[in-house]
Formats: structure tokens, C-alpha cells, sequence
């Protein structure tokens, strides 16, 4: 599977660090929406779904969390843990998250307002429209 992981630049000094996410630039799409995943429990898994349409880029800004990808032929699980580092989610990636760190802040960039319509939420549904 091509897993795109795009690589953020960090501009460090001696007083930290800072990351800029910008639309078509380092984040390649209009960004229309952002959300953020904290105070994840532990041993939640969430996600199980893919978008028909939709693009997304998901940063660990803190913490660590593992995804399972699945693209209808294979199934690959990363780790995120660098505030440095844009995973893309393009449409029909089966995607779920698990293995969150107590604190992990999982941030999420979309190119579409929040629809329900765009998601397959049922994995036999995505398996059919793989085939
Ligand atoms: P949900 O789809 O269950 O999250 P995940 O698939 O990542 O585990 O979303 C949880 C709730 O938040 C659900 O009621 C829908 C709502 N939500 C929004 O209102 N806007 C959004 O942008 C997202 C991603 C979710």
C-alpha cells in the first residue's frame, strides 16, 4: 500500500518548536474543516469507517496513537507520534485508531464540512466497493 506521509517542516529554536499547515502547500487540498481527537480513553479503538469522497491529513500534535489502514487489498498499521508528520487519509481508505496515549491530541484536516452522507461505515460495504 503507498502510505503518504508527508513531512512537516519544524522550524526549532531555542525556544521550541512551531509547524505551519497551510492550504495546497504542505496540506495538499483546501482545508475546510479541522477536529481534533483528545481524552481518548484507554483501549478505544474508533474510526471504522472510509469516505467516498473526502481528503483528510491527520497530525499527531502530541502523544501517540496507531492506525490500521486498509485499502481493500492490504492492511498496514502505523504509528504516529511526531508532531512533524501529516498522514493523508484519501477517500476509500478503511481507517481505525487505536493504541491512543492517554495524552494524545490527534488533529484532522478535511477538505469538506462534516457529512454523514460521505462515510461507508460498514466494512462489508467498503469490501463490495473494492471489488
Ligand atoms: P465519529 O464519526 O464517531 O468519530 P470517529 O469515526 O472518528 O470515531 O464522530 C463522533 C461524533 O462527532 C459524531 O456524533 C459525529 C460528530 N462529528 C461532527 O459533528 N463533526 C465532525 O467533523 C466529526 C469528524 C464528527
Amino acid at each position: 500500500m503507498d502510505i503518504q506521509l508527508v513531512q512537516l517542516q519544524k522550524h526549532g529554536d531555542e525556544r521550541g518548536s512551531l509547524v505551519a499547515l497551510e492550504d495546497q502547500r504542505n496540506v495538499p487540498f483546501s482545508i475546510k474543516r479541522a477536529y481534533y481527537l483528545f481524552g481518548t480513553k484507554e483501549g478505544v479503538r474508533r474510526g471504522f469507517h472510509a469516505h467516498k469522497k473526502l481528503q483528510q491529513m491527520a497530525i499527531v500534535v502530541r502523544g501517540q496513537c496507531r492506525f490500521h489502514l486498509d485499502d481493500g487489498k492490504e492492511q498496514v498499521e502505523i504509528l504516529l507520534d511526531n508532531p512533524a508528520q501529516g498522514l493523508m487519509i484519501p477517500p476509500g481508505l478503511w481507517h481505525e485508531m487505536y493504541d491512543f496515549s492517554s495524552d494524545c491530541v490527534l488533529l484532522v484536516l478535511a477538505n469538506e464540512h462534516y457529512d454523514e452522507s460521505d462515510y461507508i461505515r460498514k466494512y462489508e460495504d467498503f469490501a463490495m466497493e473494492k471489488k
